[in-house]
């Protein structure tokens, strides 16, 4: 990969598989749960290193949240869904998003890229659809016994190692403790809306400040009879093009520090102009201290008068809202667009636990007491989740295949503990923030990560294939 891989053109699309891949039984057995774009680069990379595994999928297709009233009942597409991460970036370093996309692709194009990245490296058939993973546990010997149930039946299969590519953006996250009173209308979170009919002709009020809250509040203001966004904490919205370019393409070295990003998102921030001065909170933060917020409409809306901007909820009372700044207005529709939960349901309580959206890991993939168990695209990217799930899903299987080492054990948490507090002295503390990393960085990081142990593994002689799933074996 050179340095600035996320640039990739057509030439770049690696050749489509016509062989199969012939699993090598005496490689470690991996379960990978969901095939989303992290689950199907997790199964690519384990076909593609010869790795024995199942990919179990609850759903009839693959693209998780990308899938519009996906059968899997957990995605939060929207009708006017289109990503915020421009092609480029989001692409997989090997298969470039189809030139005639537009910059920011529509959600049924970014489904159909995920289709045809399946079919074009073999993987549809190695892919078990219908089929939830209910539980996850490990056995005496350190392998993993995993509960899955079909269309037929429940079963439990033996793995030497567990790829988790649930997502983490299903699990609807709504105010807790709820805000005082009691309302009269209607209430939804952001992952139940659907189309703008489920606003029209209502009294909308949109609560929150991220992308979601941002794109359901611009349609409010073009369907609803009226439409607040009500906002805690102020933002820096970013516009998606900055100088006639999408504002992600900028082609900086990899390896570059944290400020650079920073620099570059504070000068987006300035390009773009404070929405602070149409009405909404002035943000607390720096540019560059949050996850992005990016649209095009919400100063239209704003400036028009159809969205009607406010602080934070104070009390809900009946057939109204309440603001911090006492003012109310009426409401029949509250739209919680707060964010989402982090959650195992298959893991058990006391293998893991997640407590306030946070799951420290090693480059936000490997537990370093559960050898064996591994997530991939459990991060939230100043950029695209994409290429660092690919990224990571590589990284795993050459642990698997012991061609990577890691470092020892004690070096394994002090990188995590360093990165870990890094990565939260830059954003704002909110449960929206637990798992930010910095794009380029985090690539750049990992690249170097994987020559390092790989030069480790040079060094050592080959292990059984039983002691290399764990970091600890
Ligand atoms: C509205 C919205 C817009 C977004 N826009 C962007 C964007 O523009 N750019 C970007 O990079 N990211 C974006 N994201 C983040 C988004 O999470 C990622 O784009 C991407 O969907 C993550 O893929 P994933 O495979 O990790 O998770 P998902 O897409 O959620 O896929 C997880 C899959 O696992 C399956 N699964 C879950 N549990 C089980 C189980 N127990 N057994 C079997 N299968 C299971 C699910 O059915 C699903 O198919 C957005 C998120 C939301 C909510
Ligand atoms: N492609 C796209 O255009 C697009 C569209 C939608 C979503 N997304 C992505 O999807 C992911 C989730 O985004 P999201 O917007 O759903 O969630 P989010 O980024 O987690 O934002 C949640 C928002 O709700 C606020 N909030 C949380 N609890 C609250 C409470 N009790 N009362 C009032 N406000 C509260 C948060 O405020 P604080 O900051 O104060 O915590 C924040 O503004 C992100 O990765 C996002 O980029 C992308």
């Amino acid at each position: 990969m050179n340095r600035m891989s996320y640039l990739v053109k057509d030439k770049d699309r690696a050749p489509a598989r016509s062989m199969p891949i012939a699993p090598d039984p005496s490689l470690p057995r991996v379960c990978v749960i969901g095939a989303g774009s992290s689950g199907i680069a997790a199964a690519k990379a384990c076909y593609e290193a010869q790795i024995p595994f199942e990919c179990y999928e609850r759903g009839t297709v693959v693209g998780g949240n990308w899938v519009y009233e996906n059968p899997n009942g957990v995605s939060a597409c929207y009708d006017t869904l289109e990503i915020n991460t421009s092609c480029p970036r989001m692409a997989y370093s090997d298969f470039p998003m189809p030139a005639h996309y537009p910059a920011y692709a529509k959600h049924h194009q970014v489904a159909a890229y995920f289709e045809d990245y399946v079919a074009h490296f073999g993987l549809g058939d190695r892919i078990t659809f219908s089929t939830t993973v209910d539980r996850v546990r490990q056995s005496g010997d350190g392998r993993w016994l995993v509960e899955v149930t079909g269309p037929d039946a429940t079963r439990e299969e033996i793995f030497d190692a567990v790829i988790v590519a649930n997502g983490h953006h299903w699990d609807a996250r709504s105010p807790d403790p709820a805000y005082p009173g009691t309302f009269d209308g209607e209430q939804m979170h952001s992952h139940d809306y659907r189309h703008a009919d489920q606003l029209a002709g209502r009294d909308v009020v949109v609560v929150g400040a991220g992308n979601s809250a941002m794109d359901i509040a611009v349609a409010a203001s073009q369907r609803a009879r009226s439409a607040t966004i009500s906002q805690r904490r102020g933002q820096w919205v970013l516009r998606k093009f900055l100088l006639g370019r999408p504002s992600d393409q900028i082609n900086l070295p990899t390896w570059m520090p944290w400020w650079v990003t920073s620099a570059r998102l504070s000068l987006g921030a300035r390009l773009s102009g404070n929405v602070a001065r149409l009405g909404l909170p002035q943000p607390s933060h720096r540019p560059g201290q949050s996850h992005p917020v990016q649209s095009e409409g919400i100063r239209t809306a704003l400036r028009s008068g159809a969205l009607t901007p406010k602080p934070g909820i104070e009390r809900l009372d009946g057939v109204h809202v309440v603001f911090a700044d006492g003012s109310s207005v009426r409401a029949d529709l509250i739209v919680w667009a707060t964010g989402y939960r982090v959650s195992f349901p298959f893991l058990d309580p006391q293998l893991l636990t997640v407590r306030e959206n946070d799951l420290p890991l090693w480059k936000r993939c490997v537990h370093p007491d559960i050898p064996g168990l591994y997530f991939v695209g459990l991060l939230q990217p100043v950029g695209a989740v994409m290429p660092l799930a690919e990224a990571q899903s590589v990284w795993i299987t050459e642990l698997l295949r012991g061609t990577y080492v890691p470092p020892s054990d004690a070096e394994v948490r002090a990188q995590m503990t360093r990165d870990d507090l890094a990565y939260k002295k830059r954003f704002y503390r909110s449960a929206r923030h637990t798992m930010e990393v910095d794009f380029d960085h985090y690539l750049w990081d990992l690249r170097r990560e994987r020559r390092r142990g790989a030069r480790r593994a040079a060094a050592r002689r080959p292990q059984r294939s039983t002691e290399r799933v764990g970091l600890n074996a």
